[in-house]
């Protein structure tokens, strides 16, 4: 019997509306397209997530390989984590979490290998994603052995850059958010475009089942929609893949820490 280790990331801004839910979702299709199973944990009470993935299951466009919990009890949360461990049947889980701030937040930090946090090129989004970052870096004051401490990964999203290849068509303030955000955030490489097949995603379920079945469908036109969906699910497949890389995000750096 092969006992898995799961890989556990969990999405986090203080700021509502930056994009968590759908970031944890794209994620979610990038793993299960790769063939790998994910327990998601929502600890949101608006519980978007454990929505979606009902929805999805029901409608036919979820996975075996996919399966979600909720709870907004940190106690509870433990032990789902610890029989997740013990059970060793999935190789990620990934935890939603609300916004704000709270004892939750540092709870959550402590048990994960990797903080995941979208950020959106625009000022009060900037300013909040700059506040979570404060927040982590603080953590370490707090916990007993800061080197266990997660990475911290920003991620921008609803990206719209409108060209392929870069940053030319970015508005000033935008560009003038980019390197605010490049400097302090350290943001990984790749980016969520803002794209209506994420929200199409939201609506339905993993991008992939979105695709094969339009890949099926008789109708040309609506076979041609399948490459919005392709395309989504390789930018996060790109994003998982950076976020799981070695040095990708920000370590905790005792020297800098104490600097
Ligand atoms: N990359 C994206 N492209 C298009 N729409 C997006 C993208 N990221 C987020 N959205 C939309 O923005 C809204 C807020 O996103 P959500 O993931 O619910 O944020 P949060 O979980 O942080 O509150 C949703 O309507 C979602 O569909
Ligand atoms: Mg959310």
């Amino acid at each position: 019997m092969s006992t898995k280790t799961p890989i556990l990331i969990a999405a986090m801004n203080r700021k509502g509306g930056i994009g968590k839910t759908t970031l944890v979702r794209a994620l979610t299709s990038a793993i299960v397209h790769a063939g790998k199973s994910v327990l998601l944990i929502d600890t949101d009470p608006n519980r978007a997530l454990i929505s979606w993935q009902l929805r999805a299951q029901e409608a036919g466009f979820g996975s075996p390989l996919m399966s979600c919990k909720e709870t907004l009890d940190m106690d509870v949360l433990n032990t789902m984590l610890d029989e997740a461990f013990d059970a060793g049947a999935v190789d990620f889980i990934i935890i939603d979490t609300q916004g704000g701030g709270g004892v939750w937040a540092d709870t959550i930090a402590a048990q994960v290998h990797i903080i995941v946090a979208p950020v959106i090129l625009a000022r009060t989004d900037v300013e909040d994603s700059l506040k979570s970052f404060a927040w982590y870096q603080r953590l370490a004051d707090r916990v007993d052995q800061p080197e266990l401490l997660p990475k911290y990964c920003s991620v921008i999203t609803k990206f719209d850059s409108k060209t392929r290849s870069g940053e030319s068509k970015l508005r000033q303030t935008e560009q003038q958010h980019l390197l605010t955000v490049a400097q302090k955030l350290k943001p990984l490489s790749y980016a969520l475009r803002l794209r209506p097949a994420y929200q199409d995603m939201d609506e339905t379920g993993l991008l992939g089942e979105i695709a094969r079945r339009m890949r099926e469908e008789a109708n040309v036109l609506k076979r041609g929609q399948a490459v919005r969906f392709e395309e989504a699910l390789q930018e996060a497949t790109y994003v998982l893949n950076e976020l799981l890389a070695e040095g990708s995000g920000v370590s905790f750096d005792p020297e800098a820490a104490h600097a």
